[in-house]
């Protein structure tokens, strides 16, 4: 119990402090995303800024809706004693992650590092969604236990842009690789640890106890 409770707090606080970041760094600090924006200089199709951006404050908010709701549902009172919140807030979770993915297609064929890193948020898009979906259907057969472990898959890509930004910082900034490819191994790298992590803690959930 006391392990369960103690990783729910260690990811409640990444969670909280991350949705504080995205939004004051995205709405206040740096609206017009110029830190990120100065390294589209080889894209093949123009990028109409404005769009992008509202585009992307779409973006951004559903994200943190997602992060948000995933977060309670998690939480193990809510499906033990509030079903009917864990189901209301069940339905907000999926519609964000579609609203996510909806303008995440919209922004990918103009993604930084161009038609590789187009491919590999397409490639998320698709993961996710199908991920999602096949946790949907679970709850529908009524079968609690795959329910919560394809949720447990689906939450893990909540995490996506703060991975892909910590990974290139490190190949960037710490081993000194271009922003541009740091980016697209960034991705990538983000792409296979979002989809490892949640089997490593299944497992150990398996071997122990619930960690989440
Ligand atoms: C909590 C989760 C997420 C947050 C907070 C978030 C936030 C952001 C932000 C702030 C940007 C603007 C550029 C930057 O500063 O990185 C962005 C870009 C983007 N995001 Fe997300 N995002 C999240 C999840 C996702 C997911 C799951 C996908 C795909 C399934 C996705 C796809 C994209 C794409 C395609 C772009 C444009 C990238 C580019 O122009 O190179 N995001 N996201």
């Amino acid at each position: 119990m006391g392990k369960h409770l103690s990783f729910y707090k260690l990811i409640s606080c990444v969670c909280v402090i991350y949705i504080l970041y995205a939004g004051i760094n995205n709405y206040i600090i740096d609206p017009g995303a110029e830190t990120f924006l100065r390294h589209k200089t080889d894209l093949s199709r123009e990028l109409n800024t404005p769009s992008w951006l509202m585009v992307m404050y779409f973006h951004v908010a559903f994200a943190c809706v997602a992060m948000a709701s995933g977060l309670l549902n998690f939480w193990a009172r809510s499906y033990e004693k509030h079903r009917r919140l864990h189901r209301l807030n069940g339905y907000v979770y999926v519609s964000s992650v579609l609203l996510v993915v909806l303008t995440s297609g919209y922004m990918a064929p103009y993604a930084t590092g161009g038609k590789i890193s187009s491919m590999g948020f397409n490639l998320l898009n698709l993961i996710w969604l199908a991920i999602t979906t096949t946790a949907m259907v679970q709850i529908w057969k009524k079968r609690v236990a795959q329910h919560r472990r394809w949720m447990i898959r689906s939450y893990a890509f909540c995490f996506t842009n703060m991975l892909i930004h910590l990974l290139t910082f490190v190949l960037h900034e710490v081993l000194g690789i271009a922003y541009v490819t740091s980016y697209m191994i960034g991705l990538y790298g983000a792409i296979v640890l979002l989809l490892a992590a949640p089997e490593v803690i299944l497992r150990m959930e398996r071997e122990r106890k619930p960690f989440v």
